[in-house]
């Protein structure tokens, strides 16, 4: 038998993305259900970047959400770039812009969401299997849903499309109308995370022959590490020790010599594309997070902009629903997007300019090192790019 139920706003996904727009209507007394399709350990262990624009900071605060990266995360305030043959240097992102940003893992804030929605005694369905889309351009669209072996019918006001680059929600939205642009990196990122103290500061490397690294941290006793490598390597074929000699090698030799390696505790490699579809609406669906764009993680922007997609769209909602005032949600798709933009711009200039590609010519390598001095010397390439790592306003 089918069981039937009545909401305000499905949210369909529990990432960052949807767990953050529940939190969010929650406390502006909307009505929402989150139906997420895996459980909630296997939500937790997904590692990602962890790099929090001086928005995002805020907005966790405004919010509630700040007490535990306030005490756990640490602030955030360069860009350190070590290239091979050059001093390291560091563009200093809180000098250029007067704002901070804040390294905290994107584990500890999904666990932060989960733990605050289930003391609200939010609507959250798990292991919701088979999710569908109905409807969604009509004025009483209903998503479907199996749990328990049962399939359950929730008739809805909003559709919110929360579920990552490969949910429901996208193919909801017909061919005809959703447009979509896409690069795929010809390489992906090796990663790893090791219980041993990190570099100081986060450091992206580039090496002209070997290409691209990065030296990330979650705590002070865990650190994450990338290279770049072809998205085609067998995990196998990158034991440990060849793993942290390739890493050395990319590095300069006095920042090498500072890396402290140990065994891995995770080791993945993920590929890299930049992707927007567009429009981020179709009716009363609206997509939000990496369900409508993907980037590729250098610069650390795909939370951030989660997280400005569900500002946008928690205000167009609440307007609407609590004022009766549809401007913001006619506006949501315009105003995400251009944003979106911005962010997908920065993070595919930040790859080209430190990593290899398999096609370079030597003109290619020798703009690509010219890019890298101009930034060097240059106080206002500087500053413009301190402006879009520390991440552009949300009016903006
Ligand atoms: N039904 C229900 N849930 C689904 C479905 C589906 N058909 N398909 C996917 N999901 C769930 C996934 O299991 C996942 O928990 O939707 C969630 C989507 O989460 P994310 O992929 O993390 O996307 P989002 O919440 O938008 O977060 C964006 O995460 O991937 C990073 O770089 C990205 O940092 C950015 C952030
Ligand atoms: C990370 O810590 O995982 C990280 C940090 C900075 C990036 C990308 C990833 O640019």
């Amino acid at each position: 038998m089918l069981k039937s139920r009545k909401t305000q706003v499905v949210i369909i996904g529990g990432g960052p993305s949807g767990l953050m727009l529940c939190h969010m209507l929650n406390h502006r007394g909307i009505d929402a259900t989150v139906l997420e399709r895996k459980s909630k350990s296997y939500v937790l262990q997904r590692i990602r970047a962890g790099v929090l624009e001086a928005g995002t900071v805020q907005l966790l605060k405004d919010e509630g959400l700040g007490a535990r990266m306030d005490s756990e995360g640490h602030s955030h305030d360069a860009l350190h770039i070590a290239w091979q043959g050059f001093d390291p240097f560091a563009i200093d992102t809180n000098l250029h812009t007067g704002k901070k940003m804040v390294a905290y893992g994107q584990t500890q804030i999904t666990e932060d969401l989960y733990n605050a929605l289930e003391r609200q005694g939010a609507d959250l369905v798990m292991e919701a299997e088979d999710v569908e889309v109905h409807e969604p351009d009509s004025e009483s669209p209903f998503v479907t849903y199996v749990s328990d072996g049962q399939t359950h019918k929730l008739e809805c006001d909003y559709i919110a499309g929360c579920d990552g680059f490969h949910g429901a929600s996208r193919r909801a939205i017909p061919d005809s109308i959703l447009k979509t642009y896409e690069r795929v990196y010809p390489f992906g990122w090796l990663g790893i995370m090791s219980e041993t103290p990190p570099l100081k500061d986060i450091t992206y490397a580039h090496h002209p022959e070997r290409g691209f690294a990065l030296a990330s941290q979650r705590s002070q006793s865990l650190s994450r590490y990338y290279i770049q490598c072809p998205v085609t390597d067998d995990l196998d074929s990158w034991s440990d020790e060849r793993f942290w000699d390739e890493i050395k090698a990319r590095f300069p030799p006095e920042l090498a010599a500072q890396i402290v390696s140990g065994p891995s505790i995770e080791k993945s490699i993920a590929p890299l594309r930049s992707f927007v579809a567009e429009p981020m609406r179709y009716g009363r669906l609206f997509l939000a997070g990496d369900a409508a764009h993907i980037v590729p993680p250098t610069g650390a922007k795909g939370l951030n902009l989660a997280f400005s997609d569900v500002f946008y769209l928690c205000r167009a909602l609440t307007e609407q629903i609590s004022n009766n005032n549809q401007r913001y949600l006619d506006e949501y798709s315009q105003t995400a997007l251009r944003r979106v933009w911005t962010n997908v711009r920065i993070s595919w200039w930040l790859t080209g300019l430190l990593h290899i590609f398999p096609d370079d010519t030597g003109f290619d390598k020798k703009i690509r090192e010219n890019e890298f001095f101009h930034l060097r010397k240059s106080e206002r390439a500087q500053a413009a790019l301190a402006e879009q790592v520390v991440g552009v306003p949300f009016d903006y």
